[in-house]
């Protein structure tokens, strides 16, 4: 009968088999770096595009394989998606690239926006923690919300009583008198324009929850006082639900929206900065 101990029975043949691994091994490597890599992939073959290649996208590297591994998608469906990777790509540039929201498509927006700037807000500091524990590399800040979705009707019916909150007067840093405005958000927010700005958060399906109103409020606060060229592209999510339609109504404007798809709405806001809009009575 054959013995499957083969090997062991003849010590020889491990010998020449692992001298013959080692010196084929050393072949290799020797022609490897000789021939600068040739043998691998010609993408290593001029040593100047390694780095290029390879050192400038490892975001994007990370979220293919991220992806290609795990089972949880983001909630977002493509067609939903596309929109907003549509105008990042259109835009030309990396962006700066504000986003509501902390979850399983954070990833995927920072490597579509690789080399710009994606600064994520989420209301949950222990859900910051639980993404950043995968995702150490994504720019994320907790924020805190004065709002609850069970005030919106309250908050759109009396937010044109603040001064602080009118189209003509509306700020965001430190503005406490307007409930709408995010006035606590980490300095590097304010101190940046964003080209675009994802509302798929804060959460807005119970009644103590913060709800989107401030979140809107905000971004069109924003997008009117923008001092750079072009308009802001805000996004909204969930617009099936009835405070995110009237809030986008109020704030975004239906004579903005530009696109949509499913339950997401694209608007193009211009600023109003220096324009005869910035004394309207009425962000619309
Ligand atoms: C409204 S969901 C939408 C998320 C995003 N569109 C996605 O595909 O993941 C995002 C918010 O849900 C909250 N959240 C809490 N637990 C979560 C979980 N296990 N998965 C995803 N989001 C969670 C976070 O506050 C987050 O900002
Ligand atoms: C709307 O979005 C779709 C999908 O990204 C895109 O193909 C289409 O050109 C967009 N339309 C406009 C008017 O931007
Ligand atoms: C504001 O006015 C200045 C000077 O007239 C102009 O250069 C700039 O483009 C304007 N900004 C916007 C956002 O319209």
């Amino acid at each position: 009968m054959k013995s499957p101990y083969i090997f062991l029975e003849r010590p020889w043949f491990v010998v020449v088999a692992l001298a013959g691994l080692i010196g084929g091994g050393f072949l290799i490597s020797t022609w490897i770096r000789t021939s600068d890599g040739f043998l691998l992939c010609p993408l290593v073959s001029a040593k100047g595009r390694v780095s290029e290649n390879y050192d400038t996208k490892p975001l994007q590297l990370k979220a293919i394989l991220h992806y290609a591994t795990s089972t949880i998608v983001p909630q977002q469906s493509i067609s939903e998606i596309s929109i907003t990777l549509d105008v990042l790509k259109s835009v030309g540039r990396p962006c700066n690239f504000l986003v509501f929201g902390l979850g399983h498509d954070s990833l995927m927006w920072a490597s579509f926006n690789s080399g710009g700037t994606t600064i994520f807000l989420e209301e949950d500091p222990k859900w910051v923690q639980n993404v950043l524990k995968d995702a150490p590399n994504l720019h994320a800040h907790t924020v805190q919300y004065r709002t609850q979705l069970q005030q919106a009707d309250d908050l759109l019916s009396s937010y044109l009583s603040e001064p602080n909150c009118l189209p003509s007067n509306a700020y965001l840093r430190g503005n406490r008198q307007c409930k709408l405005a995010l006035e606590n958000l980490p300095e590097e927010v304010y101190d940046k324009e964003w080209d675009l700005i994802m509302i798929d958060a804060p959460r807005g399906y119970f009644p103590e929850a913060p709800g989107r109103m401030a979140a809107i409020f905000s971004a069109a606060v924003m997008s009117r006082n923008r001092k750079g060229s072009g308009g802001t592209h805000v996004f909204l999510h969930d617009v099936d639900r009835k405070v995110e339609k009237v809030f986008a109504e109020e704030f975004l404007c239906k004579k903005f929206l530009v696109n949509g798809s499913g339950r997401l709405w694209h608007f193009e806001i211009p600023s109003a900065y220096n324009t005869s809009r910035s004394n309207a009575a009425r962000f619309c």
